[in-house]
């Protein structure tokens, strides 16, 4: 293959570009604004490989801003996986006509397909592919025009090997750190890379393996739950039974016999002793869940146990010792209902020992969609349908919505989702009413669900941040590192609380 002077001109200053001292990412910008100036390769994007998955990460896309992390295909999956999958280059002459072509970004959603082509080609480190390099050019009727674009992006993705290398290897790193410290864990499946979710399981790594009390915060369908059962998963007492709790659902007049058992006779109609939960979980965990809701009686039991790990059944003088981690959970503020007097302060501070909140799901942005492929690829499975991918106005749909039944209520969205659809994706119309936008205009945007991806992430970072400054503008554009107007423009556009 020769290069023509021009082209040779190109490869030199993308050489430069490699070779200065730019970050890695910033190289990858800069790279991609030659191909679209000098080459009138639009939309060039870099991904990169994620070695222990196959999948692939979108890391940079010409002329938009996104975090890292945020779109990824499966080995196989559209075109950059496939290529991805086989090594080898893909050159389509006109995405009108490619079935297989995804627009994950939804960046052409507005543009005419059939004046399109698409180049992608594998990015290789040593033998072996680190990432995927892909562009649009204008749609061709020759074909040497075709592969001579391809030959000179295949030039590119040479020069890129070693730092496409080096940002997978970056990425990787964080995504490992806590597992290399300990390669015993057993994966849990709890999903999430936000964060909020990070911050949740580097806690759960923390406590796990003690023997103390955790006490998980959060609004309903978060995972509390999951995070208790993970928790005892990953402890000593993985073999032990698990004994949940729901402390709400029981009436008041017979959770303590159900906690801790009773004796013949103890009550009206109790006609044969009764080993209690705490009994049950000897050797385990006990879950209390809702434990806001324990009447006084049982709350002075369980203060009892949590001290000295023993208590009498009900209607029995004998004393019963049990060796039982307890975990609770709770959606209400305990420390209000203490200073309102509905529960007592001494057991407050003896569950509030280790605490671990777990954020909405509108807070944590990206997740959303991770969640709804997770849920998307169960129920497929489950339902015998063969749904594989979420179309992009339901993407930005899911994106948009503020989930206040949190987890729950998207695994119930996808599932409904699922039973509806037809073919093989989900579809805007497989979305309940409730979620469907009130207007066009959300759906006419020109980035699509790009821009809601990133949107919910901008919404996520401030909202934390006002968070952890109490609503303070001034210090929350401080940790932004941004300024108070904006933080000030952008909370108010989100409906976010802040301080005035
Ligand atoms: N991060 C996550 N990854 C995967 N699945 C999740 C995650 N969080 C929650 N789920 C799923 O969402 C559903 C609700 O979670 P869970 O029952 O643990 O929530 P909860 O906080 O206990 O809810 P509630 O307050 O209503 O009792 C479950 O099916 C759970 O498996
Ligand atoms: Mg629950």
């Amino acid at each position: 293959m020769t290069y023509s002077y021009e082209e040779l001109q190109v490869l030199y200053k993308i050489a430069r570009i490699i070779a200065g001292e730019l970050e890695i990412r910033d190289q990858f910008k800069k790279v991609l604004d030659v191909l679209s100036e000098d080459l009138g390769m639009k939309r060039g994007m870099i991904s990169i490989l994620d070695f222990s998955t196959g999948e692939v990460w979108l890391d940079v896309i010409q002329g938009v801003d996104i975090p890292p992390a945020m779109i990824s295909y499966r080995p196989g999956e559209g075109i950059t996986g496939k290529v991805a999958q086989t090594g080898r280059p893909i050159a389509v002459a006109n995405l009108g006509q490619e079935i297989h072509f995804l627009d994950r970004t939804g960046i052409r959603k507005h543009l005419n397909r059939s004046d399109l082509a698409f180049l992608c080609v594998p990015i290789r480190y040593q033998n072996r592919v680190v990432g995927i390099l892909s562009a649009d050019t204008v749609s061709k009727k020759n074909e040497k025009d075709l592969e001579r674009e391809l030959n000179i992006l295949t030039a590119v993705s040479e020069l890129l090997g070693k730092s496409v290398y080096f940002r997978a290897i970056e990425e990787e790193n964080i995504r490992l750190k806590h597992i290399v410290a300990d390669p015993k864990r057993p994966k849990t499946k709890i999903i999430g890379r936000s964060k909020g979710i990070q911050e949740v399981l580097r806690l759960i790594d923390q406590v796990a393996m003690s023997n103390m009390t955790v006490l998980i915060y959060g609004e309903t369908g978060t995972g509390k739950e999951l995070v208790a059962k993970s928790i005892h998963e990953n402890s000593p007492r993985a073999k032990g039974p698990l004994i949940t709790v729901n402390c709400a659902a029981i009436p008041d007049s017979l959770i303590e016999s159900e906690l801790f058992g009773h004796e013949k006779g103890a009550f009206t109609g109790a006609f044969y002793r009764r080993k209690g939960k705490f009994e049950e979980a000897h050797g385990g965990t006990i879950f209390l869940d809702e434990v806001g809701e324990l009447p006084a009686g049982a709350q002075a039991k369980l203060l009892r146990v949590l001290q000295e790990r023993e208590f009498e059944p009900l209607g029995s003088s004998k004393t019963i010792r049990v060796d039982v981690r307890i975990i609770a959970a709770t959606n209400r503020n305990l420390q209000q209902e203490v200073t309102e007097g509905k529960f007592r302060a001494d057991l407050y501070y003896r569950l509030n020992a280790f605490v671990i909140t777990i954020p909405p799901l509108r807070e944590r942005g990206a997740d959303i969609l991770l969640l709804a492929d997770y849920f998307m690829e169960k129920y497929s499975k489950e339902l015998g349908k063969s749904v594989k991918r979420i179309s992009s106005p339901a993407a930005e749909v899911l994106l948009n919505y503020h989930w206040p039944g949190n987890v729950r209520e998207l695994e119930n969205t996808i599932e409904r989702a699922i039973l509806l659809a037809t073919g093989d994706s989900i579809e805007l119309s497989h979305l309940p009413p409730n979620l469907q936008p009130r207007s066009q205009a959300s759906s006419l945007r020109s980035f699509g669900i790009l821009k809601s991806m990133v949107e919910a992430y901008e919404r996520s970072l401030i909202e934390e941040a006002l968070r952890e400054t109490g609503g303070n503008i001034s210090k929350a554009a401080r940790l932004l590192r941004t300024t108070r107007r904006i933080v000030q423009y952008k909370a108010a556009k989100y409906g976010l609380k802040f301080k005035p």
